[in-house]
């Protein structure tokens, strides 16, 4: 199977899954809200769950819950990225924003419900026994909060009003933080699935976040408004702190070919079994959307 016909087969398995999963739900707009935030997307992030998992054999429908609980965390994350108060966009995925579509309130409501259905999704049984479930559990609960994805936007967001521009080694924080962590969650779920090593996918996933967060601060230079699905050229007037801002673009885009090859020598142990994992790394620099 090729890489794009992967991807979108994983994507639509997890889109089943969380279809299901929400049709047991309600019918307020919050559960509407809930629905819709989670349709459009790319999926890689639960792609990168189901991937790992095949590396230690493990079948995509026993992942399949961790796969869903990161997308609902993504979700969530992304609803609350668009409101006013943070990146205040009216677009998302070609479609209008959650509280736009809905309000604010329900907008804020739909994004905490994704989350805690996210930790509700890992305590499915067919991921594994209760050890590796909590593993899960903690993974994403640090990954998703305080010192993972919070803290990078909590980071993004401060730097729109600092006095100086971020060091390159202030925005790797940050970008580690907003993007980096939950890939990293993601690419390592089958490793702690498996109750193996996850040092060789750490480091291919900390590589490949921070080339994702590259490609999307490029793309909002030089991206196709209508391939993106989101408003593009607003970082600069935002005053975000990006490795476009930092470097240009042409340092930007050196900056993130370096790192997908650093991913892929980081795949070495696991050989020819990697090859779509590597295809992926590959993916994210060349994206439209
Ligand atoms: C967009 O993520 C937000 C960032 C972290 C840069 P994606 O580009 O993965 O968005 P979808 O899920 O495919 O819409
Ligand atoms: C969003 O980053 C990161 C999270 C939602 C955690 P951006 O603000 O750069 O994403 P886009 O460009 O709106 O998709
Ligand atoms: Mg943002
Ligand atoms: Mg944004
Ligand atoms: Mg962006």
């Amino acid at each position: 199977m090729t890489f794009p016909a992967r991807l979108l087969a994983d994507a639509a398995a997890i889109q089943e899954h969380l279809t299901a999963v929400l049709s047991t739900k309600g019918s307020q707009p919050v559960h509407d809200a809930m629905r819709y935030a989670l349709t459009g997307g790319k999926g890689l992030r639960g792609f990168l769950v189901l991937e790992s998992a095949r590396l230690y054999d493990i079948p995509a429908q026993n992942a399949l819950s961790a796969a869903a609980a990161i997308e609902a965390i993504h979700a969530y994350s992304l609803i609350h990225d668009d409101l006013p108060c943070m990146d205040d966009d009216d677009l998302r995925r070609g479609q209008p924003t959650v509280h736009r579509k809905w309000d604010e309130a329900v907008a804020v409501l739909a994004g905490d419900a994704l989350q805690t259905l996210a930790f509700e999704l890992l305590c499915d049984p067919a991921l594994g026994s209760e050890k590796v479930r909590l593993g899960l559990v903690l993974g994403l609960a640090k990954a998703s909060g305080a010192e993972g994805m919070v803290l990078g936007q909590a980071l993004d967001m401060a730097a729109e009003t600092a006095a100086v521009p971020l060091t390159l080694e202030q925005i790797i924080a940050l970008q580690a933080g907003k993007t980096g962590a939950l890939i990293r969650f993601a690419a390592q779920a089958g490793a702690v699935m498996a109750q193996a090593d996850t040092a060789a996918l750490d480091g291919y996933a900390q590589a490949l976040g921070l080339a994702f967060q590259i490609a999307d601060d490029i793309l909002d230079v030089q991206g196709d408004p209508a391939k993106a699905g989101k408003r593009l050229g607003k970082d600069q007037a935002a005053g975000k702190a990006t490795f476009v801002s930092l470097l240009g673009l042409d340092g930007a885009k050196a900056r993130a070919a370096d790192l997908i090859a650093q991913a892929e020598t980081c795949l070495a142990p696991y050989g020819a079994k990697a090859a779509t994992l590597i295809d992926a790394a590959r993916f994210v620099i060349v994206r439209e959307s």
